[in-house]
């Protein structure tokens, strides 16, 4: 018996974990965001950690927010989910004409998809150089300042909001995570316990020394895993806002129907597009295309959308594909309203309010030329 089927007899919820959805079904093209691999703490919250100063040490050699080494096997692993799950979207050898990658312009970010690049193109056939395994393949990528991808830089009405909302009450997740805030209080000795938005922002800098080897100790590490829950709870506080995700992501998913659109009618676009970016790129565009919200993005976690065929119809459907991390499984994710495959038109007609063109988002963010972007305050 199949592993699926023996989920399937156990758990019928777990179905959504087997590759069946995808039978009778032909790929036709796959639009996918990934979050960079392990990286350092950022500076501005490294006073979070429970030992600043050893981060610091630990993290000198790479810098801050920087990707690490156990950041670069993520990647090179997020690599070979993609070749394994696209391969039929892609040939062998790099073809200019069969795949999109664009990162932010973040150095972490850029380091994952070269990464990850060398797992999705191995060197094959004719070797240009005997002495290097590795194929170059290019990446495009926009200006901090112009990408659409990095509103709290870059959005003036967003990032208004998005530092007023780390500072906003909100009282029915207080109540819910008080153990979690009042355990880190006296930890950290920073008084959160009305604060649970920075929940997202310390377990972020955990998370970032414990993948450098520092220990967090027994107190907290005895409540990890809730301090997990509560920043999958507490990130939505500032990215999962309903009023803001259009402009976090609304210009992302209306990229996806212009490509998506493309595609159904044939004409020659590239059939994989990759998004290089970060935990709230993931987590926005999954609140935009309202599918259930997966918590704080692991490091290389990817959410794409698939588009397919039905073989028999032909139809066509978008079915939301997550990745927590390399290695793990992918877990479809179901629109709301919409079935898990989610006929096209029915995903737009369900999703569009969230998406936006490119100059309105810029008129509705108030950007002008005359913003200074500081790239150091991407999460
Ligand atoms: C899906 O396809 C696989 C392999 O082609 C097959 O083993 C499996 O039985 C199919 N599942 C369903 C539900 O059709
Ligand atoms: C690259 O891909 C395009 C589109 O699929 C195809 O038409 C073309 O022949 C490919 N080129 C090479 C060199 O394989
Ligand atoms: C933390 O601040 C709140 C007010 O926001 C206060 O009521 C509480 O006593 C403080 N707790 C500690 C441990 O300082």
């Amino acid at each position: 018996m199949s592993r699926c089927n023996v989920l399937m007899l156990l758990v019928w919820t777990r179905v959504v974990l087997c590759s069946d959805v995808t039978n009778g079904t032909e790929l036709v093209m796959s639009f996918l965001v990934h979050r960079h691999g392990d990286r350092t703490p950022l500076e501005s919250t490294i006073s979070f950690s429970t030992d600043p100063e050893t981060l610091e040490e630990l993290s000198s050699q790479y810098g801050y927010g920087q990707l690490t080494i156990a950041g670069k096997k993520r990647s090179y692993e997020l690599g070979k989910f993609i070749r394994r799950r696209y391969y039929e979207l892609l040939s062998p050898k790099y073809n200019r004409s069969e795949i999109y990658i664009r990162s932010t312009d973040v150095t972490r970010s850029k380091m994952t998809i070269l990464t990850a690049l060398a797992a999705i193109y191995p060197p094959i056939g004719e070797r240009w150089h005997t002495e290097i395994a590795w194929e170059p393949v290019p990446y495009t990528t926009v200006p901090v300042k112009y990408d659409f991808n990095t509103a709290m830089v870059n959005c003036p009405k967003f990032m208004t909001a998005y530092y007023a909302l780390y500072t906003s009450s909100a009282p029915e997740v207080t109540a819910r995570f008080s153990g979690v805030l009042n355990i880190l209080t006296s930890e950290l000795g920073i008084n959160i316990t009305n604060l649970p938005a920075l929940v997202y922002p310390i377990y972020d800098v955990f998370v970032s020394q414990l993948s450098l080897g520092l220990e967090l100790g027994p107190k907290l590490d005895a409540i990890l895993d809730d301090i997990g829950d509560a920043a999958d709870e507490c990130i939505g506080l500032t990215f999962g806002v309903n009023e803001y995700i259009h402009l976090q992501a609304g210009v992302l998913l209306e990229e996806f129907y212009t490509y998506a659109e493309l595609a159904m009618s044939g004409e020659d676009t590239p059939k994989l597009r990759i998004y290089s970016a970060h935990d709230f790129n993931v987590y926005s565009l999954e609140a935009v295309t309202k599918v259930n919200r997966q918590g704080v993005p692991k490091y290389a976690a990817a959410y794409a959308l698939e588009l397919r065929k039905i073989t028999s119809t032909g139809d066509y459907v978008v079915l939301p594909v997550y990745l927590p991390s390399p290695g793990e499984d992918v877990v479809y994710l179901q629109v709301e309203g919409c079935d898990l495959l989610c006929e096209y038109d029915r995903f737009v007609e369900l999703t569009e309010g969230n998406a936006l063109d490119i100059s309105l988002w810029r008129d509705e963010c108030g950007f002008s030329e005359d913003l200074e972007v500081d790239e150091a305050s991407i999460g």
